[in-house]
C-alpha cells in the first residue's frame, strides 16, 4: 500500500494501521514526532488525569539504546524480571486461539518455522532493534494508578498510532521491552516508581517486506455486541 495521500479519514487510519515489523531506513524528524505526541494530548482520560509519561529515543541515543540491549541479550536471552504479565496464564477460548492465530501469521510471514527455538530468538532480536525504525517510543505510568488510567494509556496510544498513520508512519507497539525495564530506567533516566506499560517503533514502513502482507483477522461484530432497542 502505498503512504497515504495528505489527509485520510478516521476509518482509513484505522484500517491502515497495523504493527509494523519491518521499517525502511527513512530517518524520521524529532519535529515530527513532536508534532505527532502534542496533537495525541487531546487523547481523553478519567477526571482528565492525563496519566502518561512518554520517553522518545533518536539518532545517537538509539544506536546506543540498541547496542546496550543487544550486548545484554546475548549474556541474558531471558532478561530482567517483569513487573507483570502480559497475559492472564493460563489464556481461555477464544483468547487463546486469536493469540495462537496472531502467532502463527507472524511466524510464517518472517518465513521461520512455527515458534521454533531460532524463530523465537531472531523476533526476539528484531523486537529490541526496533524492527529497524529510526525512532522508538516508551510509555510509562505511575505505579500507584489503577485499570482506568490504563485504559487511558491505551487511548493515548491509539490516538498516537492513528497520527502517525496520518502522516505516513508506521508503529508497532511492544511490550516486550517490559524485559529490560530496569535497564531502561537507568537508560532514559525515569523516576522510581513509573511502571513501564510498553515500548513502540515508529518510522516509515519497509513495503516490500513479507510480513506488511500479513494482516491479522478481527472477530465479527456479533461476537462481541450486542444491542437492545
Ligand atoms: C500493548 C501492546 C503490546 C504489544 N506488544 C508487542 C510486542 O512486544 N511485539 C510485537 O511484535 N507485537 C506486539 N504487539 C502487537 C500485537 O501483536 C498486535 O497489535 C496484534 O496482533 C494485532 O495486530 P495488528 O496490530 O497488526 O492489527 C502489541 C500490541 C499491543 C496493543
Amino acid at each position: 500500500m502505498a503512504e497515504p495521500a495528505t489527509s485520510v479519514t478516521v476509518s482509513e487510519a484505522i484500517e491502515r494501521r497495523m504493527s509494523v515489523r519491518a521499517f525502511s531506513d527513512r530517518p524520521v524528524a524529532e519535529g515530527k514526532v513532536r508534532d505527532i505526541l502534542d496533537r495525541a494530548r487531546r487523547s481523553p482520560s478519567t477526571g482528565n488525569l492525563q496519566p502518561w509519561h512518554v520517553y522518545a529515543v533518536g539518532g545517537e541515543r538509539l544506536v546506543a539504546l540498541k547496542r546496550l540491549i543487544a550486548e545484554k541479550l546475548a549474556r541474558d536471552p531471558a532478561g530482567e524480571p517483569l513487573e507483570f504479565a502480559s497475559y492472564p496464564s493460563p489464556l481461555w477460548e477464544p483468547l487463546r486461539a486469536r493469540r495462537a492465530a496472531a502467532g502463527r501469521l507472524r511466524y510464517e510471514a518472517f518465513g521461520f518455522a512455527d515458534k521454533d527455538g531460532s524463530g523465537l530468538s531472531e523476533l526476539l532480536r528484531r523486537n529490541f532493534d526496533f524492527f529497524g525504525a529510526p525512532v522508538g517510543l516508551f510509555f510509562y505510568l505511575d505505579a500507584r494508578v489503577g485499570p482506568p488510567q490504563w485504559a487511558d494509556l491505551g487511548m493515548f496510544l491509539q490516538s498516537l498510532m492513528l497520527l502517525a498513520v496520518e502522516e505516513g508512519l508506521d508503529t508497532c507497539p511492544q511490550q516486550v521491552w517490559g524485559s529490560w525495564n530496569a535497564t531502561l530506567r537507568d537508560f532514559l533516566g525515569v523516576p522510581d516508581g513509573r511502571t513501564l506499560f510498553c515500548g513502540m517503533s515508529l518510522g516509515y514502513r519497509d513495503a516490500s517486506h513479507p510480513c506488511i502482507a500479513a494482516r491479522t483477522e478481527r472477530a465479527a461484530m456479533s461476537e462481541f455486541a450486542s444491542f437492545a432497542w
